[in-house]
């Protein structure tokens, strides 16, 4: 088969994919779909045609996280002109390291860079594009030990002696990064929360002089904007003032909540963030930009460049003349893929106006889903809402375990494969934790989906098997 054959039909398969509303997600069992599947790597390859077989039964097979019913992570849906950009960036297959072999889009990354700079307040900062919020938060991490520890990149470190804290609710890539980073998950410091979720400055600054009594020093506190499961924004205000009374790096984990800055409704969310020291902010969350697009974003850029300047050495790849525009002195990725052109197209097309609604649009429709949840008596809110995560669940009689109740629910739910939401706990509670960050939710999504909980739960109570 011809090539550009080929492509006209794999775009007429996209074009249907995007038109179908069929089913959610067909299966859930990796055995029967083992069985179901031709997953052999052949000894000798086949034509181009057999390619239009294998995309037809993965695209039969995936989870359509472009569905209205698709609420479970922190992203979903798709966006056109994102999907245009993906599919330019790998047409035009380059790495993000010179500008010699990125020239524009070394320029597209920096002005996005300098945009959110600006966005959060860091007027004189930059930053670089990441794999993910997982690696935004370690980038903070390292640039906080660093300015703590400044021989810590030639000797390495006794990580026995340093501190680093965040909410009980952070999320888990905090730990993964004390561990990369030889801190340590014991020099993890865990502040206790209030009971929307958010760091209790008063308790940040008993863990400080309890560290430093028993000889440690706190060089970083990571400070989440848009919690995981309750979507709770710490007080940065509060938070700034003791980092800075007591010379210690702020990072701001914005990775879920950093597009609250478009809206002029709920940019108040993460006010003082100029006041941090680092920022990370995923546009393949809210923005709705295909994964991976990430922001790692710094008030002071020369320390970045500090923290990754491994590649001095690399003569193969870096030269002096080039060295203001080379994007690979400022990560910590040698090969790396242009993540910037996706959020370009999606940015030039929306504007900050269009991002804005999103936002907006996003936090009406939670509201509509938490009013759904208030208003019946056999539901119960179990967070006060401050971003689009509804954390709620069905009401247990007295004789009942509400988490096993919800637990069975939420199978049920995977079962049917109508909707699909997270399970996650809130202390000792289940609970389910859909989130609107998916153009193709509606409010009749968000009632379908209160109806399908309502009758398992009903189900559930009476033993009726899942239908
Ligand atoms: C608050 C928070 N921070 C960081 C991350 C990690 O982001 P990523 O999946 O982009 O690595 C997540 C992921 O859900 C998150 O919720």
């Amino acid at each position: 088969m011809r090539y550009d054959t080929f492509l006209d039909e794999v775009l007429v398969k996209v074009k249907t994919y995007l038109a179908e509303d069929g089913t959610l997600a067909s299966s859930r069992d990796s055995k029967s779909l083992a069985k179901t599947s031709d997953l052999k790597l052949p000894l000798e390859g086949s034509d181009l045609s057999s390619i239009l077989v294998d995309i037809d039964d993965y695209l039969q097979k995936c989870v359509k996280t472009n569905h209205p019913n698709f609420m479970n992570p922190l992203w979903g849906g798709l966006n056109i002109a994102a999907l245009a950009g993906e599919i330019i960036a790998t047409l035009t297959n380059t790495s993000m390291y010179t500008f010699e072999l990125a020239p524009l889009a070394s320029l597209i990354e920096r002005s996005i860079l300098e945009r959110m700079c600006e966005m959060v307040g860091f007027s004189n900062g930059g930053g670089t594009l990441t794999t993910g919020g997982s690696n935004g938060n370690m980038l903070g991490m390292l640039c906080a030990r660093s300015r703590g520890e400044p021989l810590s990149q030639r000797r390495g470190i006794d990580g026995t002696k340093l501190a680093v804290y965040v909410s009980a609710e952070s999320h888990y890539s905090v730990e993964m990064s004390a561990n990369v980073l030889g801190i340590g998950l014991d020099n993890v410091i865990k502040v206790g929360c209030d009971d929307d979720g958010r760091m209790r400055p008063d308790k940040l600054v008993e863990e400080i002089e309890r560290s430093i009594a028993e000889g440690q020093r706190p060089i970083c506190v990571i400070a989440t904007s848009g919690t995981t499961v309750r979507g709770a924004f710490d007080p940065l205000v509060e938070l700034s003032e003791i980092c800075h009374k007591n010379e210690i790096w702020l990072h701001v984990d914005a990775a879920w909540g950093g597009s609250c800055l478009f809206s002029i409704e709920h940019a108040k969310l993460m006010a003082g963030v100029e006041l941090a020291d680092s920022v990370c902010w995923d546009a393949h969350k809210l923005m709705g930009v295909p994964l991976i697009c990430s922001a790692f974003l710094i008030k002071d850029l020369s320390l970045l460049r500090k923290v990754c300047s491994h590649g001095d050495a690399a003569h193969y790849l870096f030269h002096d003349e080039t060295e203001s525009d080379d994007l690979g002195r400022l990560s910590l990725q040698c090969g790396r893929r242009n993540d910037a052109l996706k959020l370009f197209f999606a940015w030039r097309e929306r504007g900050d106006s269009g991002w804005a609604k999103m936002v907006d649009g996003y936090m009406e429709l939670a509201g509509h889903l938490e009013s759904l949840v208030v208003e019946d008596p056999q539901l119960e809110l179990m967070s006060s809402r401050q971003w689009t995560n509804v954390c709620f669940r069905f009401k247990a009689e007295e004789e009942e375990d509400a988490s096993e109740l919800n637990t069975e629910i939420r199978e049920r739910l995977m079962q049917k494969g109508n909707y699909m939401i997270s399970r996650s706990n809130i202390g000792e509670d289940v609970i389910l934790r859909p989130v609107i960050a998916n153009p193709g939710v509606t409010k009749e999504s968000l009632e379908g989906l209160v109806a399908e909980v309502i009758a398992h739960g009903e189900d559930a109570r009476r033993g009726i098997p899942s239908a």
